[in-house]
């Protein structure tokens, strides 16, 4: 079977985690990993229902999301967490948790709250800044930035394809996966 281990994708609203980690999920999945992904977006229709934005609802979905991440993991799943995951020691605990299981790797997807309201795929940030939406990440709430990922990557000079090359990359240096995307 092969090792279990979660890929940690955090960073700011629009700045790519769920694209690039579609994009690492699919080839992995073509190469017999065992993959699920677990999104804020969809987390929080499910899993986390209810939550709202408060430190302590964010702390709560990313506990969550972390505890799932490690049970999954024990059972040699590939786990691609896309969440914004804003504080630090939050992301910390989500590590041990996942550590008691398999390898965690943080993937910091980085873009700029002005690169990401340009983008404005949701039309969230608009709102953000007009003050309709409260507590929105980067605008008018923290982003802890990570201090020791184990990649980081920056959505407004490279890719997506090139971004998930990287990660793939890595993962096989790690020998945890084989694969590399095609150039
Ligand atoms: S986290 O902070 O708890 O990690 P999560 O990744 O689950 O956040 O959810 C973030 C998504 O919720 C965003 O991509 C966006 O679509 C939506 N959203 C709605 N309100 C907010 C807000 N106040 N701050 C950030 N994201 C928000």
């Amino acid at each position: 079977m092969a090792k279990g281990f979660t890929l940690w994708f955090t960073g700011l609203s629009g700045a790519g985690k769920s694209t690039i980690a579609e994009l690492v999920g699919a080839e992995l999945e073509k190469n017999e990993h065992k993959v699920e992904y677990l999104d804020g977006d969809v987390v929080r229709t499910h899993l986390s229902k209810g939550l709202g934005f408060s430190k302590e609802d964010r702390d709560t979905n990313i506990e969550r999301i972390g505890w799932v991440a490690s049970r999954l993991t024990r059972h040699g799943a590939a786990v691609l967490v896309s969440a914004i995951s804003p504080y630090e020691e939050t992301r910390r605990h989500a590590r041990q948790m996942v550590e008691q299981h398999g390898e965690f790797v943080e993937v910091y997807v980085k873009a700029s709250v002005d690169e990401c309201a340009r983008r404005d795929v949701k039309g969230l940030y608009e709102k953000a800044f007009s003050g309709e939406i409260k507590e929105f990440t980067g605008v008018s709430d923290p982003y802890e930035e990570p201090t020791s990922p184990e990649l980081a990557i920056d959505t407004e000079s490279e890719s997506p394809q090139e971004s998930a090359a990287r990660v793939l990359e890595l993962l096989a240096e790690r020998e945890l996966a084989s694969t590399q995307v095609p150039a």
